[in-house]
């Protein structure tokens, strides 16, 4: 296979996928064994338009938060039409799901020359870059195209950011403005980009960074055309408490205004950014059991090595939420798995599912305290780096992706605005929950995002 038809290849979606109304549903009725990744849509959904209604210029989703198609697929009908990749294998998995009418940027400050030459042949025309290395290999791998969209990226502090980014990419001050003059004399459209770091608590840092930017335009003595600010825009999680994403919009707004005004150092400048975490973290959790408790030790199913990366190296503490579906006989059961739980909470530690000393997840995690082998827990505000980190150490890996979208029992409820699920319903499998509206209003799939056999909508599976 040449490189060509390789690249042309779709990413592989092969994961199975079901369509369920509540967490509770899906422990009930997969009594999975194995790790399931639940996904939310409308908060996706929501979020997305939130950021496409506040942010004053053009939103860009980072993909590699959460490449899941399902997530993909919510956003686009959200109103994303812009896409930051990583790696081919990224523009490979965007191009399959969304044949036309989306854009993708080429946000790694760091890319093989195979990965510059295809990604320009599928049409990539922006490339972010820290370095006069990388700009020679874009300019070489692109045979000096004329129509490069080229981004600088400059260091700035991770100093307010949980996830701190600062140590690998983006030029100091000087080199920037450096970078930003040689530039300007290959690329059709300039700009500057930068990540405040993952999970930033402070709009501050966002206003610092831009004011950064600034002094590096002004010394450049150049005009730029773009400022993205990155990614970066937090969520809430047990003890991470944000300010509203209006703040950080309202910072990056007043900062950047004489860079967008049309008046000024770099007259009608266009603002970008590129959210993942905030975009996604509350649209998906993981339901994760029990398989043995030693005391306050609880060993799960899932860990470092698979979506619980940020719990066991970070020590985040994720929300987390005992799910013990109660028996038919409800509180008379005396079955330890299906005797209503305590309410009284005790802190746990979790152990992950390989042989491996840092699959450990500190926590405290807090759970009733009868928790038991064969309980279900579901670890919330995962859906960004949270299966997206899964390898397939000591062969433990899970692949099964159950929708939870109770928002679509109300029939009266309005449609999405734009598109819908791409959702394929088993049509001749018993409809066994009547909540769920019928398949056929389902069944119509979203032309403009499957038009190729490879990227066939996922089953809905209503048994
Ligand atoms: C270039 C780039 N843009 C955007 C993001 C997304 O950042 P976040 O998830 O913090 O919003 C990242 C994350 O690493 C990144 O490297």
């Amino acid at each position: 296979m040449d490189q060509q038809k390789a690249f042309d290849k779709p990413a592989n979606t092969d994961v199975q996928e079901h369509l369920f109304r509540s967490v509770d549903d899906v422990a009930k009725r997969l009594k999975p064994e194995a790790p399931i990744q639940c996904i939310f849509p409308q908060p996706v959904r929501d979020q997305a338009q939130k950021f496409i209604a506040l942010f004053p210029g053009r939103v860009l989703y980072a993909v590699k938060c959460n490449p899941g198609p399902e997530f993909l697929r919510h956003m686009y009908a959200a109103g994303i039409r812009e896409f930051d990749v990583a790696s081919l294998e990224e523009a490979r998995l965007i191009k399959g799901l969304f044949p036309k009418g989306v854009t993708m940027h080429f946000m790694h400050p760091v890319k093989s020359r195979e990965a510059i030459r295809l990604a320009y042949k599928m049409g990539i025309r922006t490339f972010s870059l820290d370095s006069a290395g990388e700009l020679m290999k874009i300019l070489e791998e692109t045979k000096s195209a004329q129509d490069l969209t080229l981004l600088i990226r400059m260091a700035v502090s991770g100093n307010a950011a949980a996830y701190d980014l600062s140590g690998k990419f983006g030029a100091a001050p000087s080199s920037a403005s450096d970078l930003l003059r040689h530039a300007r004399k290959v690329a059709h459209k300039l700009g500057v980009c930068f990540h405040v770091g993952s999970q930033c608590m402070d709009p501050a840092a966002y206003s610092a960074a831009i004011a950064r930017a600034a002094d590096v335009i002004a010394k450049a003595k150049v005009k730029v055309d773009i400022i993205d600010v990155g990614g970066g825009f937090p969520a809430t999680y047990p003890n991470m408490t944000p300010p509203a994403l209006e703040d950080f919009i309202a910072a990056i707004t007043d900062t950047a205004q004489p860079l967008t005004d049309s008046i000024g150092v770099t007259p009608g400048a266009e603002l970008w950014c590129e959210p993942g975490r905030a975009m996604v973290a509350a649209g998906g959790s993981m339901l994760v059991r029990v398989t043995l408790r030693k005391g306050r030790r609880l060993y799960i199913n899932d860990g470092t090595y698979g979506s619980l990366f940020d719990a066991g190296a970070l020590n985040w503490r994720f929300p987390v939420r005992l799910v013990r579906p109660l028996s038919k006989s409800g509180k008379n059961s005396t079955a330890p798995n299906t005797r209503v739980p305590s309410d009284k909470l005790v802190p746990y530690t979790f152990y992950g599912p390989t042989c491996d000393n840092l699959d450990k997840m500190k926590g405290p995690f807090m759970l009733p305290e009868d928790t038991q082998e064969g309980d279900w827990i579901e670890i919330g505000m995962l859906g960004a780096y949270g299966a997206t980190m899964q390898t397939r150490f000591n062969g433990f890996h899970s692949t099964v992706v159950a929708t939870v979208w109770p928002e679509l029992n109300a029939v009266s409820a309005p449609r999405p605005a734009v598109g819908r699920p791409n959702l394929r319903v088993v049509r001749n499998a018993p409809a066994v929950q009547p909540a769920l509206p019928a398949p056929q209003a389902m069944a119509e799939p979203a032309p403009e995002l499957s038009a190729d056999g490879h990227t066939a909508a996922p089953v809905i599976d209503l048994k």
